[in-house]
């Protein structure tokens, strides 16, 4: 299958990490009491497995498939009440005034698709366009129709994503709701704050943000740092940083972290682990 042994390649580095989340969305989505139901994310994770355990995939893509389902494991629970905590997330804006959704690093996210969304928006996927090539080909098999209008935005955030996100036909001024799952512990730091600062700039009050907020030492990211090969580097730190509500709060955002283990809770789910551990949302002031 020529289409599928092209995986690897093209998912080769952190694109590999979306294709966990799409495992654990399949995972859940099979559960009778499920938080949330991905009806795509059984076929990202179908043409992954073929894909990477094919024998003319590169050397050593059956060793990152194994990996990368130990690591389903290791991050199943937390991942999943943060799917249904950024949908809740994102619904609510919706519904409360943001016309526009930006999804940054949206990976194998189909929230375009899945989602009931109370009203007409626009809704952007940021990702590196290495993504774009295997979801959309994925998605073009299922006849997937979206249930918003959905602008697909290739780009790199640690680039001039705002000038894509403007040739794609985001409009500033516009109240938006914009999410960033999983993806800014991939961006240095400073680029990470960047992609906040320049967000501010281009949405008025009223505008929501939302990302996670995990401390470095918090299990299984060693796991991910192995399977991208970063474990012997000393990588610029990545993400908000540890202060990001103080710092937010200074970029003119008003934070609220929502703990994990509140949120497991409330889905009547069990475990939690620390506290510190979380979410925060934001709104424009
Ligand atoms: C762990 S996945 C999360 C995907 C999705 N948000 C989800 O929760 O399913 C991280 C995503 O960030 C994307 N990503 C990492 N670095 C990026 C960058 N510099 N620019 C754009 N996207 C990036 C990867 O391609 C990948 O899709």
């Amino acid at each position: 299958m020529a289409a599928a042994a092209s995986v690897p390649e093209s998912l080769a580095g952190v694109g590999t990490t979306a294709i966990g989340v799409a495992l654990i969305r399949a995972r859940e989505t099979g559960r009778e009491d499920r938080l949330y139901a991905d009806p795509f994310a059984q076929a990202f994770a179908d043409a992954a497995r073929d894909a990477f355990l094919d024998p003319s995939a590169p050397p050593g893509s059956a060793d990152t498939w194994a990996t990368v389902g130990r690591l389903v494991d290791v991050f199943y629970e937390g991942r999943s009440v943060a799917t249904r905590f950024f949908d809740d997330y994102l619904l609510d804006a919706v519904a409360t005034g943001c016309e526009q959704v930006v999804i940054l690093g949206a990976g194998l996210d189909t929230r375009a698709f899945r989602l009931a969304w109370p009203k007409a928006v626009d809704l952007f996927e940021v990702d590196l366009p290495e993504m774009f090539s295997f979801k959309e080909e994925i998605l073009g098999t299922r006849d997937a129709a979206p249930a918003c209008r959905r602008v697909v935005v290739p780009c790199d955030l640690r680039d001039d994503w705002a000038a894509a996100l403007h040739g794609a036909g985001f409009r500033d001024g516009v109240p938006t709701a914009w999410l960033a799952e999983g993806v800014l512990g991939y961006v240095p730091r400073e680029a990470a704050r960047r992609v906040l600062t320049t967000a501010g700039a281009m949405t008025p009050a009223g505008s929501r943000f939302s990302c996670e907020h995990i401390r470095p030492d918090s299990p299984g990211l060693d796991g991910i740092r192995k399977l991208l090969g970063q474990e012997q580097t000393a990588r610029p730190p990545g993400g908000l940083g540890p202060d990001a509500p103080e710092w937010l709060a200074e970029q003119g955002w008003e934070p609220r972290f929502r703990p994990h283990p509140e949120l497991t809770e409330s889905y009547g789910r069990e475990g939690g682990g620390s506290p510190d551990n979380g979410y925060l949302t934001a709104v424009r002031t």
